[in-house]
């Protein structure tokens, strides 16, 4: 099998992230926080010590404010749901995850908010200047996907975060498809409001992401329920992270998660993000003059991208050409990936695209060989 899906979830898994998962089910059964006996405490600490792996990932200056979801999709609508109020406007990009474009799509069809949607160019960049235009005094937030998982192009996150900064907006940055392959750094980029994924590009198990709460930020709530700690109060207690953590959390996620982070970090971004790129543009070259395919990269794009590759067929139906390559054993996604306004913005809404995302696990041969069973469907 050539599984180039990771965009959608890395896979294979590093090896020690399958054991780190066996393992936290006898080494970390217990609830942590709930109890104080050595197994919870043990527990806990584990907990502790991955919020702080993810905080130092990022660059955040407080790892309690990093708080355990279920994925960037629960994150993304905590965020939305927690901070905004009737009446507010809200910036966001053409390139959104449905994510969170739904969360906001909701609210502005329940006349709730006012959303604007930046357009960004036909190869998927916006610029800052004109989030900066869209702007009024009810802005209360701006929310954007670092990297489209449709195109691979990746914003001008530092200049958005200078632009969100001297107005006073939060900024909401989606970084499913960004953390683990590029820099983030919480407090350069202004970001508030921060959306990670840990199935993708942080090697993790899927069931598991986070959302960092940045302190000039204050969420309600989405879910209310128990803490571990104070236990006595009405309401969800008022600290982070156990504010926004009701309910137990994915402790076998988490030890997993955490074993994904070292060996992130270990390898180091610069070189996973390297790689699949290497492989990206190995394949873009072999498609790229075939008359039957249409690449969302234009030849000789300089700026910067994720590595993964989205192709129109307009002869034939994405979704036969995927159940074709599966059938020669390539795994790929069809169809428009949760993000039907990149597809409007791109230029391929009505067929959607194939889309070929490379991990640190596949090689210039896989590649190859895809390339050709693509040859051969089309
Ligand atoms: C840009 C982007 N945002 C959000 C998500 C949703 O992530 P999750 O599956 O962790 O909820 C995805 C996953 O497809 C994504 O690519």
């Amino acid at each position: 099998m050539i599984y180039l899906d990771n965009a959608a979830g890395s896979h294979p898994k590093p090896p020690q992230v399958a054991a780190a998962l066996a393992a936290a089910l006898e080494e970390f059964g217990a609830n942590p926080g709930r109890g104080n006996y050595a197994l919870t405490r043990r527990t806990a600490g584990m907990v502790a010590e991955t919020r702080a792996k993810l905080a130092a990932l990022v660059h955040a200056p407080d790892p309690s404010r990093m708080v355990f979801t279920a994925g960037a999709t629960m994150a993304a609508n905590m965020a939305i749901n927690g901070l905004l109020r009737e009446g507010d406007h809200v910036v966001c990009s053409s390139l959104e995850h449905n994510a969170v474009f739904r969360p906001l799509a909701v609210l502005a069809d329940a006349g709730r908010i006012r959303l604007h949607i930046v357009q960004a160019d036909s190869a998927g960049y916006l610029r800052a200047e004109d989030v900066a235009a869209a702007l009024t005094p009810a802005t209360r937030l701006i929310a954007i996907n670092h990297a489209s998982n449709v195109c691979g192009s990746v914003q001008p996150l530092a200049e958005i975060g200078a632009v969100a900064a001297a107005c006073h907006v939060p900024l909401l940055v989606d970084a499913a498809q960004s953390a683990g392959l590029l820099p983030l750094d919480i407090q350069r980029m202004h970001i508030s409001l921060l959306v990670l994924a840990g199935h993708k590009a942080l090697y993790g198990p899927a069931g598991i992401g986070a959302l960092y709460v940045d302190s000039s930020v204050s969420l309600r709530p989405l879910l209310q329920g128990g803490t571990g700690s104070r236990s006595e109060l009405r309401h969800q207690p008022p600290d982070l992270p156990e504010r926004l953590e009701a309910g137990s959390l994915n402790t076998a996620g988490i030890a997993a998660w955490s074993a994904a982070l070292d060996f992130v970090r270990s390898t180091g971004i610069d070189a996973l993000q390297a790689h699949a790129m290497r492989l990206t543009d190995r394949l873009a070259a072999a498609l790229q003059a075939h008359p039957r395919l249409r690449l969302q990269l234009l030849p000789g794009e300089t700026r910067p991208r994720v590595p993964l590759l989205s192709v129109a067929t307009p002869e034939r139906d994405p979704a036969e050409v995927a159940a074709a390559l599966d059938a020669r054993g390539v795994c790929v996604r069809a169809g428009y990936h949760c993000a039907p306004l990149a597809h409007r913005t791109l230029g391929s809404f009505g067929e959607g695209t194939l889309r070929f995302s490379p991990g640190w696990f596949n090689t210039e041969e896989e590649i190859d060989a895809a390339a050709a069973a693509l040859l051969a469907s089309i």
